[in-house]
């Protein structure tokens, strides 16, 4: 055997000792700073349809990972808290749609790890768990998701392969494919996309679309975590953006990507939700940053380049959403996949909104045709 080959060979025995992690890197590292660089050098506008952060950059590298996991204990931030103290408890609900024998758990963009644990548990309970492959953008997130996702359950380090790749570009979703399947073969995955992070892509149908087609073979299935609204007036858009409002962690969260790519002095009075109704699909959430100093500011960027950054003009923090059920039933037939099982936790209505909940959805490839994906605009 080549010294190279015996080294390889040897990293589960090395991975014994819990201090090391390892980690796939999937695509050039340089190529994804030129990314952030070219979505802050949008033309201005002053309603956030101009500069931004790209959904991903927002969780990339070490400040913004931290304030993840902070944003994500918020008290004031119940839309994450909330919906991660309650997984285990949805998902046992939904997880007996699942095909009998042994499955494999790939999880796009893992985040704190929580999720994936509940999931990893009971996978090894009914004794059919295999490999674990968390895929994310963030190297930082994928080492933070794992431990927390691995914490007390006896899974062998050389089942676990994390993978540093961005989810939403077709050619690295080729490349996961062909991964996948060289280490599982023809073996049933379950995939999942958890805490609303469609939500935050300027197309996400698009994007389901393409995870459908690029990775869903008929043996596998889908795990869709995403928020729901009863209802979709003005008043249920101003009230779904004041939850993000609220809270203090959210907002460091939102503006550390904003610290890191840029030398802009972060004034937390220029951060405002705004929220709007999409159609008949969906509450959209715009996080804006507003340049309110009466002049122009200068931003220099990664590569040192500079843009101007006008007065009243915004750069995009985060996009989410909220969606109705006729909104997400149209972009599952979009997407051309069927549920297979459901747990819908409605929420309860107030006073001055319609019921939030979030909807936890077991999917797989319909026999429909699959559909077309064009590129991706923006995300
Ligand atoms: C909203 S968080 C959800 C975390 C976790 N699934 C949960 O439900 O608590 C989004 C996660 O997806 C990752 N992510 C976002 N966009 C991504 C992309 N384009 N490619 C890979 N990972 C991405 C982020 O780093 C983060 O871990």
């Amino acid at each position: 055997m080549a010294e190279r080959d015996r080294a390889v060979h040897r990293i589960p025995e090395i991975l014994e000792d819990t201090r090391w992690t390892v980690c796939l890197v999937g695509e050039e590292q340089s190529g994804k700073l030129a990314q952030v660089t070219a979505g802050l050098r949008h033309r201005p506008d002053p309603d956030g349809a101009g500069k931004r952060i790209t959904s991903g950059f927002s969780y990339w590298g070490l400040e913004s990972t931290i304030a993840w996991a902070h944003a994500c204990n918020d008290l004031y931030y119940p839309v994450m808290r909330e919906g991660i103290a309650s997984f285990s408890r949805r998902w046992q609900n939904t997880a007996g749609a699942l095909p009998e024998g042994t499955l494999h758990y790939v999880s796009l963009g893992p985040g704190t790890g929580q999720k994936d644990q509940a999931i990893l548990r009971q996978l090894r309970e009914r004794g059919t768990s295999g490999s674990y492959i968390p895929v994310d953008i963030s190297a930082e997130m994928l080492r933070l998701g794992q431990r927390e996702a691995l914490h007390n359950l006896r899974i062998s380090p050389g089942d676990v392969l994390p993978v540093q790749l961005d989810f939403a570009l077709p050619r690295n979703l080729d490349r996961l494919r062909t991964l996948i399947k060289s280490t599982v073969g023809d073996e049933p995955v379950l995939y999942s996309l958890l805490g609303n992070t469609l939500a935050n892509f300027d197309s996400d149908t698009q994007l389901l679309t393409l995870l459908g087609n690029k990775l869903l073979r008929p043996q596998d299935r889908f795990l869709l975590e995403v928020a729901s609204t009863a209802g979709q007036d003005d008043g249920a858009a101003r009230a779904a953006a004041q939850e993000y409002e609220n809270s203090p962690r959210f907002r460091e969260f939102v503006t550390s990507a904003l610290m890191q790519y840029t030398d802009l002095q972060i004034d937390m009075d220029c951060l405002s939700c705004e929220g709007s109704v999409e159609g008949e699909r969906a509450l959209r959430v715009k996080v804006i940053y507003r340049n309110r100093t009466d002049r122009t500011l200068v931003l220099t960027l990664p590569d040192r380049s500079t843009v101007p950054f006008p007065d009243q003009d915004t750069i995009r923090l985060l996009l989410t959403r909220k969606y109705t059920r006729e909104g997400l039933d149209k972009m599952l037939v979009d997407a051309a996949l069927l549920k297979v099982g459901e747990t819908h936790d409605g929420g309860h209505a107030q006073f001055d909104r319609p019921a939030f909940g979030m909807a936890l959805m077991l999917l797989q490839a319909s026999a429909a045709p699959r559909p077309p994906v064009g590129p991706i605009p923006f995300d």
